[in-house]
């Protein structure tokens, strides 16, 4: 009997705890948002849920660290990828952290003294500010009713491109935002690699080590990056380079139906990552540098990389020779080749059609996106510094005029979605028989 009893006890226990755990749920927080009643406790089920639960906002620890941090990741999802991170610079010690509103309007981290470890900022007061978590993935401030946010995690992306986030430049404001991969796999503080959206001549994403540039993508060209040899473009995956007088900016769109995330590793691999059900795995659709021929300016100027000819990846372009031909025989590419021909501008020099390329970086370049190909080469035949033209956009047969002011670098062969580039060379170099 005193068995059977004490059994009862235990059981009543039991039930008592799952009683007092439901109700502790109920004070938890359960919803999209954290108003100025309704805070965000570190502990194990309170969570912020997107409102068609989508995304999920609370804290957790990386990898065997014990700090703790708030971040995000998909809800329904078995293998947690963390796709953002509020105080990736800022970890909290102890599991004390609250995340709240406040007045005038900003998103608070406090540790368990109280202390704010971590906020948003705002440029204007609001009387009943909230943050919400959106199906998209933005964590948003504002005015509870209001559509204006008063700050979005959109403006601060960790690294992640979210279809949404502008990764590029405001020229209004002069703020950049731009992806940075992770320390390391427990750490979320911002490690070595960046990628992100270059403004200078006409815009290319660059993913960086340091101020190294490791990977060019190459300029848009209205279809994609020319030069993304192992990306399968245009079934659910899509993006573009939006430029402007006072933005420039990359940005992707995703088809709802599939999860999939453009995501920079720790050790500077950006991937474009689905989740395949089948396999309940994170599949990487395509990966950022994709080969040897990925590597910034193996080449050196004129030189183009073919990945099929490994191992010596490098040749110089029809009618270049290598400017240093010893080194070169020895895969030293970096010196580059040269005309065989010197120009000779005031003797008039021709364009060739060079095809199937990753066109050259184009930082020192100059643009018009109305031009046609013929107004381009007219333009480009006027400045001897003019080294090449081509197409800004693809599309439609070509339209828009790219120049070229500088030695051609990064070049790499791209058998198939390569492009179409014209080379200035000696008017020798035609082929053309001239009769006297
Ligand atoms: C909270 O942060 C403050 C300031 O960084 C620090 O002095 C304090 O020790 C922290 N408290 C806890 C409990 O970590
Ligand atoms: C928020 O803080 C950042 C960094 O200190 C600053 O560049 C930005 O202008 C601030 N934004 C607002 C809206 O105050
Ligand atoms: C260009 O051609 C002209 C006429 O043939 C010649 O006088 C000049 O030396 C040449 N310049 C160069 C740089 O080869
Ligand atoms: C671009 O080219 C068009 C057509 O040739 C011309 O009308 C326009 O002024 C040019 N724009 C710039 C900024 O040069
Ligand atoms: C050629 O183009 C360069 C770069 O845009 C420019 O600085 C230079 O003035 C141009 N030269 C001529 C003769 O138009």
């Amino acid at each position: 009997m005193k068995h059977l009893f004490k059994e009862d006890v235990f059981s009543y226990i039991f039930i008592m705890l799952i009683f007092l755990s439901s109700i502790c749920r109920c004070f938890g927080v359960t919803s999209d948002a954290i108003t100025t009643a309704h805070f965000l406790k570190d502990g194990e089920d309170n969570v912020v849920v997107s409102g068609g639960g989508i995304y999920e906002l609370g804290f957790f620890s990386p990898g065997n660290s014990k700090n703790r941090y708030v971040g995000m990741w998909y809800k329904n999802i078995p293998v947690r990828k963390v796709v953002w991170v509020a105080n990736r610079e800022a970890p909290l010690t102890s599991r004390a952290g609250i995340l709240k509103v406040v007045e005038p309007g900003i998103l608070v981290l406090v540790n368990g003294t109280n202390n704010v470890v971590w906020s948003t900022n705002t440029s204007r007061s609001v009387q009943n500010p909230i943050a919400q978590l959106l199906d998209s993935g933005n964590l948003v401030v504002k005015q509870a009713g209001d559509e204006n946010f008063l700050w979005q995690s959109f403006d601060h992306p960790t690294n992640r491109v979210f279809a949404g986030v502008k990764l590029g430049w405001n020229f209004v404001t002069g703020r950049e935002v731009y992806l940075s991969s992770w320390k390391n796999e427990e750490d979320p503080a911002p490690g070595d690699y960046t990628y992100r959206c270059d403004p200078t001549g006409y815009p290319q994403n660059f993913l960086k080590k340091g101020s190294n540039v490791i990977y060019r993508s190459g300029p848009w060209n209205g279809l994609g990056f020319g030069g993304l040899t192992n990306s399968r473009y245009g079934t659910f995956y899509r993006y573009e380079i939006v430029s402007t007088n006072t933005e420039v900016y990359f940005r992707t769109y995703l088809t709802p139906k599939v999860i999939a995330m453009l995501i920079l590793n720790p050790n500077g691999i950006l991937q474009l990552l689905t989740w395949v059900y089948g396999e309940q795995a994170w599949v990487p659709f395509f990966i950022i540098p994709g080969d040897n021929c990925d590597t910034y300016n193996l080449c050196g100027s004129y030189g183009s990389c073919n990945s099929n000819d490994f191992p010596v990846l490098c040749g110089c372009l029809d009618k270049f020779v290598p400017k240093n031909s010893e080194a070169w025989n020895k895969a030293d590419w970096s010196g580059g080749c040269v005309r065989r021909t010197q120009l000779n501008c005031s003797q008039g020099d021709v364009f060739l059609k060079y095809s199937q390329l990753k066109v050259p970086d184009t930082r020192k370049s100059w643009s018009n996106v109305t031009m046609t190909l013929e107004e381009c080469k007219n333009m480009c035949s006027k400045n001897c510094s003019c080294m090449a033209y081509s197409n800004t956009d693809i599309r439609d047969g070509g339209s828009g005029c790219l120049l070229w002011f500088n030695d051609l670098l990064d070049i790499r062969q791209v058998p198939k979605g390569g492009l179409d580039i014209y080379i200035r060379v000696a008017a020798s170099e035609s082929g053309l028989v001239i009769a006297i």
